[in-house]
């Protein structure tokens, strides 16, 4: 599985292209801002432009991909505003990804919307690599495919979120969400037919592999390490993480506890040795 991290803060992105083991990055609006505000904050003056921030993002990931995310809007919109990023930033040295929301509808009376796999089909049609963002359902990831979505983004921590809001359930974000879900009175709670997001995750795989569909499944909105570890068991493609999930994937408190035994026992002749 390859890890992805869902940050723009480019000392997280940093630590983790240092580690060797990243191989992406997404961000989306609500990143975007957090990070240039923080960034505005330690740089004196206000000197730091949205756009020099994000080639250094770029040029810290190398040749790997960067999801850059569109406003939304119409088609025509969302194309243009596609088009613009990919001309400012993909260059030889860099692998910029558009993404795009499966459907851009803000309106609660009118919620279907096509515009998102128009935006879709058009740029990829041109050779720019889309990773389609905001998928709840498994129809919803293959409507994407047929669209021509290079990457798809189920957000498995935000299904968990609905299941537990819907039923009252008090939690904290980062909570572990058991992967078959939550029994009450004798049934699973679902969500659209699904216990949870990992069940999101696996039903989006099974149709996927029913068709031989080659559109890339990047897990988001992952919350915890456990939740990380039950996407390489989905055996989706990417797993697109917080910075603070991809350090939990490296502890375990008994790893501390050896750790701290072993410095203990090396004998001196044995660390002369080394
Ligand atoms: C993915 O592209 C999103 O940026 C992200 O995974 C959403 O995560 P959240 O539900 O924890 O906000």
């Amino acid at each position: 599985m390859k890890i992805f991290l869902d940050t723009a803060i480019i000392d997280e992105i940093k630590q983790g292209y240092d580690s060797g083991l990243v191989d992406g990055v997404t961000t989306n609006p609500s990143l975007m801002k957090k990070a240039i505000e923080e960034a505005k904050k330690s740089c004196t003056g206000n000197a730091i432009s949205l756009r020099s921030y994000i080639q250094r993002i770029l040029t810290i990931a190398g040749k790997t991909p960067v999801s850059l995310e569109v406003k939304g809007g119409s088609a025509d919109d969302m194309i243009r505003q596609g088009l613009s990023l990919y001309k400012k930033f993909s260059t030889k040295s860099n692998h910029v990804v558009i993404k795009i929301p499966l459907n851009p509808s803000v309106d609660k009376d009118n919620p279907e919307s096509l515009e998102g796999f128009k935006a879709i089909r058009s740029l990829t049609s041109k050779g720019i690599p889309v990773n389609v963002t905001l998928c709840f359902t498994a129809e919803q990831a293959l409507l994407a495919a047929k669209a021509g979505a290079t990457y798809i983004s189920p957000f498995i921590g935000r299904i968990d979120d609905k299941i537990r809001t819907d039923n009252k359930i008090k939690f904290d974000k980062t909570d572990y969400f058991p992967a078959d879900g939550i029994e009450r009175k004798g049934d699973i709670l679902l969500e659209s037919g699904m216990a949870s997001g990992i069940d999101l995750l696996q039903q989006v795989k099974d149709v996927y592999d029913n068709y031989g569909i080659t559109t890339q499944i990047i897990a988001a909105s992952v919350r915890n390490a456990q939740q990380a570890r039950e996407c390489a068991l989905v055996g989706v493609d990417i797993a697109t993480l917080p910075f603070s999930v991809f350090k939990a994937m490296t502890t375990h408190p008994k790893t501390q506890e050896g750790m701290i035994s072993f410095l203990k026992d090396t004998v001196k002749e044995y660390e002369d040795m080394m």
